[in-house]
């Protein structure tokens, strides 16, 4: 394949550009906080029916990008559907969260299978389809999954948890069930995001949400070495593609996670240091971050000040403006709209 240089803001940015102002667009930009998401979701009767159902998903997609003008529209879906296409029982119950029949054992991951996969995510795929020809043509388009650790917490819980016990206790105590387990979903993972970028999505962003529950040997083998393997796949298959890490929490091991991965992009979580970021990151890949999602729900002079200080700290080299975690319900969409007149007049 013959690639050209990239001509969207956001792609750009991504290929090493410093610009200014710089691309933005922020996590979980579609969701509850916005009147529209909600009467969509009621339309559509489950959260999964939504994420199932092409039409209404293109519609929450597109629907923050109407009000403010992101650079990218994140498909709408959930990491949660790999487990689903594997044929795990996954439902997401009103006001508890995503509920899973728990994998402890060998005996339930036998009862795991990648063949169904497509089939089941095909409505998926048809949102990205239906989505790349919907957006403007200046805003780029990105695909996404969990990382294999984040989706396994999910996997062996049987949903959140706070100190993630029965995912650390197979990880120890059943080493080879666990290390099956994550096989499959980075082969699952690897699969479901070449099939996104062959629908039309443009980047690739890997949610590692609990990267940060892990002590150092086992960040290093389950969180940066299946994001190395997805990344070099996804190079090796279709290349050009950028794909961006979130590996939330990793704290110092952030700057392994950029070299040894090998990410266009790092999404940095709203804990890690600016100048540290500008100094041991940029300099290796586009960083991506950081405002602490509560100063979006405070707004007034807070969210202004936050603001200012991420731009400052990393608009001086390759950077796409961003939270450091995903939008809350509580936010005002109001205050969704002084971030992006306040971060489109940027001027260095
Ligand atoms: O706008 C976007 O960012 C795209 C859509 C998107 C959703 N989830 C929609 C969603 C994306 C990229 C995700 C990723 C996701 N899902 C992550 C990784 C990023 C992160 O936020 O840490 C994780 C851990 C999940 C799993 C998940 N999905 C949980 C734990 C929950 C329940 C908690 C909650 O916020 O409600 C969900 C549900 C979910 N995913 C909602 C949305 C809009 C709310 C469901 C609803 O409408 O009722």
């Amino acid at each position: 394949m013959t690639q050209t240089a990239p001509t969207k803001p956001f792609l750009r940015a991504l290929a090493g550009e410093t610009i200014l102002p710089p691309p933005f667009w922020l996590m979980r930009q579609a969701g509850r906080y916005l009147p529209e998401y909600r009467a969509t979701r009621a339309q559509a009767g489950s959260f999964l029916d939504l994420c199932y159902n092409p039409e209404l998903a293109v519609e929450v997609t597109l629907q923050p990008l109407r009000r403010y003008g992101f650079d990218a529209a994140i498909l709408f879906s959930d990491i949660l559907v790999v487990p689903d296409g594997l044929g795990q029982d996954v439902a997401f119950r009103e006001g508890e969260g995503p509920v899973l029949t728990p994998i402890r054992s060998a005996r339930d991951l036998d009862g795991l299978d990648i063949s169904g996969l497509h089939q089941r995510l095909d409505p998926v795929y048809r949102t990205v389809k239906g989505l790349s020809s919907a957006i403007p043509s200046s805003t780029a388009l990105i695909g996404f999954s969990g990382a294999p650790w984040t989706v396994a917490t999910y996997m062996i819980e049987g949903g959140g948890s706070k100190d993630f016990q029965e995912a650390k206790r197979l990880m120890w105590g059943q080493p080879e069930v666990f290390a099956r387990l994550m096989d499959l979903l980075v082969e699952a993972t690897g699969q479901y995001l070449i099939r996104q970028i062959d629908a039309g999505a443009e980047a690739i962003q890997i949610f590692d949400t609990w990267a940060g529950a892990l002590p150092e040997p086992e960040f290093r083998r389950w969180v940066i070495e299946p994001a190395r393997k997805l990344v070099e796949r996804i190079r090796a298959e279709r290349p050009g593609i950028p794909v961006i890490g979130f590996p939330r929490g990793a704290g110092m091991l952030y700057q392994a996670y950029v070299k040894e991965t090998k990410v266009s992009g790092v999404s940095l979580d709203s804990s890690v240091p600016l100048d540290w970021a500008a100094e041991t990151l940029q300099p290796h890949c586009t960083v991506q971050g950081n405002l602490d999602p509560i100063l979006l729900v405070t707004g007034g002079e807070a969210l202004d000040g936050g603001i200012d200080r991420v731009l400052k700290s990393l608009s001086k080299g390759p950077f796409i403006f961003n939270l450091g975690h995903g939008i809350i319900p509580p936010t005002p969409p109001e205050n969704v709209a002084r971030l992006a007149e306040r971060v489109k007049s940027f001027k260095g």
